[in-house]
């Protein structure tokens, strides 16, 4: 398989579906107590512990003690060359890493390939419209979930949006790989990298003048914070192709579920904790996302670097407004107005009056013949609009991306 290059992660609409993992509310205190039956979850049992005061015991003392002996330097640069989930890891790593990946990179019991080859489909069918959702719907309600907002902007990537992006676009283009999880994939080395650069977050952040500052909790990315995330993912996607009436078969619905099932266990997330059925995933997401979505300072500067992304190609003439109008189109006028994005007089009304069509058509459910007239002009400039959303970021060449353990925070 070709080697997932920056460019290609990028065309391929995995940097929308990125910029939805960027990383997550109201006050800890004002959650609502967790009542979520761990007989829901995909195993159907479990301690029942509430999932804020969990992390990740097997990866944090490990990261932790990594950072503190100084290894991390020598060890990010032996693993950029694992990239298979089959490969064997390479020579000289720590022996006490090298046995935490050999178990974190084992699939569950429960992982099923004949579902991930219905999410293949599923990904490719719907490419379109997952990359638009991960990338409004996901990425712009990462900037309105505050404990995600505060880590992204005070950790290391934070100092670099566009590198951060770029990094957690390869997780949205891997997940929609033929090969997923296979072992010629990459989406298990992805995933396990991440894990491992979670658990230096929540190792290097309590250590950050800044983020300590304003945080409510002490240790970052808990386990609460990542179900969280999670269902800013799969969960508000569905929500949004839902929404705009896309038929999809029940296979590829629960297929599609269990491929992000699936990365969540892989991301260290506990088995109790995933949702067994759309329907659990739906009420988790009711008790844990829908009440921590609130503004916050970091989280409007998030929002405002990332709808500026697009200055470089055209000096935000056009890129800044569209991408503006799609993140109210996706997420509505309240979120817009936390995150101080203004109306566009333009765009907004486009995208109100001319995406259920663009769906519709897209979906064979209108006859183009149907179509008023000058619509076809439309339909097209919508699929344009959205991969201009990926050519965004193909400034960068095609070195290979390599997701890291962090070493300090953003210094500012
Ligand atoms: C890093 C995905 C949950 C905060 C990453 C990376 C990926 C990713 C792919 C690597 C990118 C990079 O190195 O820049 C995800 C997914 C999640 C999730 C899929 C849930 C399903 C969270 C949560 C938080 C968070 C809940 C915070 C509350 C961060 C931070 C980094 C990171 C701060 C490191 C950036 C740096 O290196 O400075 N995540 N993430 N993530 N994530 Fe997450």
């Amino acid at each position: 398989m070709e080697q997932p290059s920056r460019r290609n992660v990028l065309m391929t609409g995995g940097v929308l579906g990125a910029l939805g993992a960027l990383s997550v509310a109201t006050p800890a205190q004002a959650r609502p107590l967790w009542t979520w039956s761990p007989k829901g979850s995909v195993v159907g049992a479990g301690k029942g512990v509430d999932p804020r005061w969990v992390w990740d015991e097997e990866a944090d003392p490990l990261v932790a003690s990594l950072i503190d002996r100084g290894d991390v330097p020598k060890v990010n640069m032996l693993l950029k060359t694992w990239t298979k989930n089959g490969q064997a890891l390479p020579a000289g790593l720590p022996a006490d890493l090298k046995a935490f990946i050999e178990k974190a990179r084992q699939l569950p019991s429960w992982a099923d390939q004949t579902k991930l080859a219905t999410a293949y489909k599923f990904n490719q069918k719907r490419g379109t419209y997952l990359g638009v959702s991960y990338g409004f719907a996901s990425g712009m309600m990462s900037t309105v979930i505050p404990h995600e907002a505060r880590a992204v902007y005070y950790s290391k990537g934070g100092a670099d949006m566009r590198d951060r992006i770029t990094k957690t676009a390869k997780l949205g283009y891997d997940i929609g790989t033929r090969n997923a999880f296979l072992p010629d994939g990459e989406m298990i080395v992805t995933c396990v990298k991440t894990r491992l650069a979670h658990a230096g977050v929540r190792h290097l952040l309590p250590q950050s003048p800044y983020w300590t500052k304003v945080a409510d909790e002490q240790i970052p990315i808990s386990q609460a914070d990542m179900m969280v995330t999670w269902h800013s993912l799969p969960t508000t996607v569905m929500k949004q192709l839902t929404r705009w009436k896309v038929p999809i078969p029940a296979d590829e619905s629960a297929a599609f579920l269990h491929s992000w099932q699936l990365t969540a266990h892989m991301l260290g997330i506990l088995d109790e904790y995933i949702p067994g059925s759309w329907d659990e995933a739906n009420s988790q997401a009711a008790q844990v996302l829908d009440p921590v979505l609130a503004p916050t300072t970091e989280g409007v500067k998030l929002a405002d670097i990332l709808l500026h992304l697009g200055v470089t190609i055209d000096g935000g003439i056009l890129t800044t407004h569209i991408l503006g109008a799609l993140t109210r189109y996706m997420l509505g006028d309240e979120i817009c107005g936390w995150l101080q994005i203004p109306r566009e007089p333009v765009w907004d009304p486009v995208f109100e009056a001319f995406w259920p069509t663009f769906v519709a058509i897209k979906e064979g459910l209108l006859k183009i013949t149907d179509a008023p007239p000058g619509l076809l002009q439309v339909y097209w400039a919508f699929d344009e609009i959205i991969r201009l959303g990926t050519l965004l970021f193909l400034s960068g060449g095609n070195l290979p991306i390599s997701i890291q353990i962090p070493t300090a925070n953003n210094p500012n």
